[in-house]
């Protein structure tokens, strides 16, 4: 890394190994619910000129490139090579037998008048027979299931639909995104440890490896990359990186940023820039969509509570600022209330301290869309992960924290939750792999 004083930017080599992105790439969902029809409908919106694809980095956001006044501020679908939207096709599991289409009218995000010219492409959607299990999902039931046999056959069947969906739809690439349920809170367990400990596990049906993991190894093996948009374990766990990083592949997670968590990460960074203290912060919801649903099952919310309560303790760093951040009370709640479907409805309380110790108030009431949040970050980190794979990048991928409450991090690191500090790690590896200088703000010309 050079360090280049006049310009308050830091240069590196450029990445030699950043291949074109020709040909079809393929996206894999376990799990056709609200988010992944959601997001397929609107891509296809986009590729028909009905809509404009809001939200989502990849499409709309302009990268800045040298010094200030250099002018140069290309798109980032301009500046790195992501596969096109008309180049998507996608593929999916649930353990519904509705079509896309049909799952999209159930799910009732988008208007009739919308998904009706949507028709076509989304019908020709189908779900393969997935991979369940009731002790990791329990409130819901569904008929289009995988016989029960051993996790190590489920997983080769798994393999055999990928290479199925490639071989019918010509896909070059492929990724896959985990759009399914929540499932029940796991924490790592001693056959997560090494992938032969995992593998070992498959084939005597361990009861800690879950149907997300079996998904996911499925994919790695098959030589795909694969992200995770809900808080459970699946490959934050040593034997699914360890694969990860044999093939090559690049891997993230956990669980969509959406709504009161992309708050909490935008306000707590604020208030900890003024050094002001927070005594309490509540957080509650309303939602009735399915994923409500299955949040009501206290398991499942666990892994839900765990991903959401983790990002104000690290930005506030209790330890370095005890006057501060020492005793701060923190709760958040979900409620299942079905009148609103997919439109959440979240009330923060924030009690923060300034000068003297002055008490005051924040209250933050954001009336959002599941959904409509989440799609346009499914179509961002299938295209980032596919550029990732072509830059040669495996393992874990820190600079797609942006996108998660819980981002996974390398061994002994700890996650970075502040979303401008993840919008920089973001744009400053994409320069990275194109060769431009690094941006650092010095601005001291
Ligand atoms: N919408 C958001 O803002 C947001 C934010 C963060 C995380 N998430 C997560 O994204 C996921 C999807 O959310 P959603 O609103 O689309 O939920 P949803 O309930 O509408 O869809 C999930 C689908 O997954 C299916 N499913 C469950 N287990 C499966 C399995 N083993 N294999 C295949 N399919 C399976 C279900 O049948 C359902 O159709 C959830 O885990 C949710 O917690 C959503």
């Amino acid at each position: 890394m050079r360090y280049l004083g006049s310009q308050h930017t830091l240069s590196m080599e450029k990445n030699p190994s950043l291949a074109p992105a020709e040909g079809k790439l393929g996206i894999l969902v376990p799990g056709l619910g609200a988010v992944a029809t959601t997001f397929i409908a609107g891509v296809e919106a986009v590729k028909r000129g009905l809509a404009i694809p809001i939200g989502s980095l990849t499409q709309m956001a302009r990268i800045r490139l040298g010094k200030r006044t250099d002018g140069r501020n290309p798109r980032i679908g301009e500046f790195v090579p992501l596969a096109q939207l008309k180049d998507l096709v996608f593929g999916g599991w649930d353990i519904f037998e509705e079509n896309a289409f049909e799952s999209a009218r159930k799910a009732a995000v988008l208007d009739d008048s919308l998904l009706s010219q949507l028709k076509e492409p989304l019908s020709n959607i189908r779900p393969m027979k997935a991979v369940f299990d009731s002790e990791f999902v329990r409130t819901i039931r569904g008929p289009n299931q995988m016989p029960q046999r051993l996790k190590k056959e489920q997983a080769e069947a798994v393999m055999d639909d990928i290479a199925g969906f490639e071989e019918r739809t010509g896909a070059e690439r492929m990724v896959m995104i985990w759009c399914g349920s929540t499932e029940v809170y796991h924490a790592s367990a001693a056959v997560h440890q090494s992938l032969r400990d995992f593998e070992c596990g498959l084939a005597t049906n361990h009861p800690d490896i879950s149907p997300s993991q079996i998904y996911a190894y499925a994919a790695l093996r098959s030589g795909v990359p694969y992200a995770n948009g809900a808080p459970h374990l699946t490959v934050d766990a040593p034997a699914l990186v360890e694969l990860a990083r044999e093939r090559g592949l690049p891997i993230a997670g956990k669980d969509f940023k959406t709504g009161q968590t992309l708050m909490k990460t935008v306000i707590s960074p604020a208030l900890k820039a003024r050094m002001l203290g927070l005594s309490g912060w509540f957080s509650t919801n309303i939602l009735g969509n399915r994923d409500g649903e299955v949040l009501q099952d206290p398991g499942s919310f666990k892994s839900k509570e765990t991903t959401k309560l983790a990002a104000l303790d690290q930005i506030l760093q209790a330890d370095l600022y005890p006057e501060l951040y020492r005793d701060f009370f923190h709760k958040v709640c979900i409620n299942y209330y079905p009148p609103r479907g997919d439109a959440k409805e979240g009330w923060d309380n924030i009690d923060i301290f300034g000068w003297l110790g002055y008490p005051m108030q924040i209250k933050v009431n954001f009336l959002c869309r599941d959904s409509i949040l989440a799609a346009p970050l499914v179509l961002d980190l299938a295209l980032l992960l596919d550029l990732a794979r072509r830059a040669g990048m495996r393992g874990i991928q820190e600079w797609l924290s942006f996108y998660f409450k819980a981002p996974m991090t390398g061994p002994g690191l700890y996650p970075e939750h502040d979303l401008f500090i993840q919008l920089m790690k973001l744009k400053n590896t994409l320069r990275w792999m194109r060769g431009e200088d690094l941006i650092t703000h010095l601005g001291l010309d």
